[in-house]
């Protein structure tokens, strides 16, 4: 006999071995009897979930023998089951039908999005689709686990880094179905699913549209406190920076504890409290970008699920790299007689002045000691200018020769002139930041040298 619980062979027992299942609830009218055939190869077991637009169910692929999950196509609303042939019939009202088949033609389309990222890390896989009893199904991988909705509820809230690490396959997978054009919007802890591994899956395409799609249809439901302010709204601009929101929102909730205001009410009076208020400990970095990620408008929002990833992989570095606290003993400002030399230019990418480089380790101290006056940059500078002025092909390669010759090249024995090399994050923490607010707070001005 088969556990439709996890759909092992069980024998004759009543328990199940592998779940411990002995009795599984009696399925609702609308949904399909367990032990159901659908596809000519696929026994349907017990119900996985059930949303607006379908009902998926634990399945068994009678020809490769391993467990699926199989989405039925199912509007509540408007739909109801014939019980005799398990057919799905379209509610008898005006309209009805063509909404019917409109939904239909979506639920196509939400399988061939999962279908274009098969094999796609963060993503379920689907493995087939078909149509029978008046509706369509979708056949996927069977994920074990939970999803991550009841996974937070019984584990509670995790450290912004280990939330981070979980969803960042996720944020990669985004990244993936963004540049094809696609946007999920749909990104919310229960279509997400925390698999028994610790690794994560995106589930759910069921929302998803083409970014260039013009029919801003309200069709889809929304969740309240992950999506943005623009998917309430008939002309709201949907695009990558939706699916930003929802995931920051997701993240909120994974360190919070808490499902952020609904962004609705947020566009009226903005009380979303920053985690730090909650007491999560977590650098301030990091918390401005989770902000910047959840700004109710579009325009002050971060643009990019691959901006967003940048911004937060640089905000994780930069609270394992030195911090330069000026309490902080271990940092003796110099003497202002021994202020090392430190040409404006790589200024920039160093601490502030008075402070020795947080840089352990300089592979070129030696040879830099063994050289004398000058900047690598100045020098490029004078060779640069003189090729303006007496270009190569004219004054001969000689001279060039002679002046990349190590012998000749002038460099300053304290300035690190590799120190932008070794240290390029500071360089992009400098952009201007306009007047975003979002944006001020993650590049954080005062820590330019040139504004002291
Ligand atoms: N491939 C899968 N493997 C295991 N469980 C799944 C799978 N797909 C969906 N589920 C479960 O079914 C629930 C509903 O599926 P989902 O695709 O989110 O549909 P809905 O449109 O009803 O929200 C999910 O929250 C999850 O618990
Ligand atoms: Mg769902």
């Amino acid at each position: 006999m088969l556990c439709y619980h996890c759909m092992h062979e069980k024998g004759d027992v009543m328990t199940c071995p592998y779940c411990h299942v002995t009795n599984l609830p009696d399925s609702a009218p609308h949904q399909l009897v367990p032990g159901s055939i659908v596809g000519r190869r696929y026994v349907i077991g017990r119900v996985l979930g059930e949303g607006g637009f379908g009902i998926t169910y634990i399945g068994l692929d009678m020809i490769l023998r391993i467990p699926v999950a199989v989405k039925e196509y199912f509007p509540h609303g408007y739909s109801h089951r014939d019980q005799t042939n398990s057919r799905v019939i379209p509610t008898d009202s005006a309209g009805s039908t063509a909404f019917y088949q409109k939904g239909k033609d979506r639920f196509l389309f939400e399988a061939r999005s999962m279908a274009r990222f098969f094999r796609e890390p963060g993503i379920v896989d689907v493995r087939d689709f078909f149509e029978e009893n008046n509706t369509a199904y979708i056949v996927m991988e069977y994920l074990e686990g939970v999803d991550l909705r009841h996974y937070l509820r019984k584990n509670g809230v995790m450290q912004p880094k280990e939330a981070i690490e979980m969803l960042m396959p996720v944020m990669r997978s985004l990244e993936k179905i963004h540049e094809a054009g696609l946007i999920h919007r749909d990104i919310s802890p229960d279509n997400i699913m925390y698999l028994n591994n610790g690794s994560v899956k995106l589930m759910d395409f069921g929302a998803a549209r083409d970014f260039e799609d013009d029919n801003k249809s309200l069709s889809v439901m929304l969740k309240p406190g992950y999506a943005p302010e623009e998917q309430y709204r008939k002309k709201g601009e949907q695009g990558p920076w939706t699916d930003v929101y929802a995931i920051c929102a997701t993240l909120y909730r994974c360190i919070t504890g808490k499902t952020p205001t609904e962004a609705l009410d947020r566009t009226y009076e903005d009380d979303l409290q920053r985690p730090s208020e909650f007491g999560v400990e977590i650098s301030t970095e990091l918390e401005s970008v989770l902000m910047y990620g959840l700004a109710v408008r579009k325009s002050d929002r971060c643009q990019s699920m691959t901006e967003l990833i940048r911004l937060i992989e640089e905000a994780l570095t930069e609270k394992e790299s030195p911090q330069y606290q000026p309490e902080d003993l271990s940092y003796q400002a110099y003497p202002a007689s021994q202020e090392p030399y430190c040409p404006p230019e790589q200024a920039y990418f160093q601490p502030p002045y008075g402070y020795p480089s947080p840089i352990p380790e300089d592979p070129y101290a030696e040879l830099r000691g063994d050289r004398l006056s000058d900047s690598f940059n100045g020098f490029f500078d004078k060779l640069s200018d003189k090729f303006v002025a007496d270009p190569p092909q004219q004054s001969g390669a000689n001279e060039m020769q002679q002046a990349l010759d190590p012998d000749n090249m002038l460099i300053n024995p304290d300035a690190d002139p590799y120190a932008a090399l070794r240290s390029p994050k500071k360089q992009k923490k400098h952009k201007p930041a306009g007047d975003n607010p979002y944006l001020q707070a993650i590049y954080d001005d005062t820590d330019d040298p040139f504004s002291h």
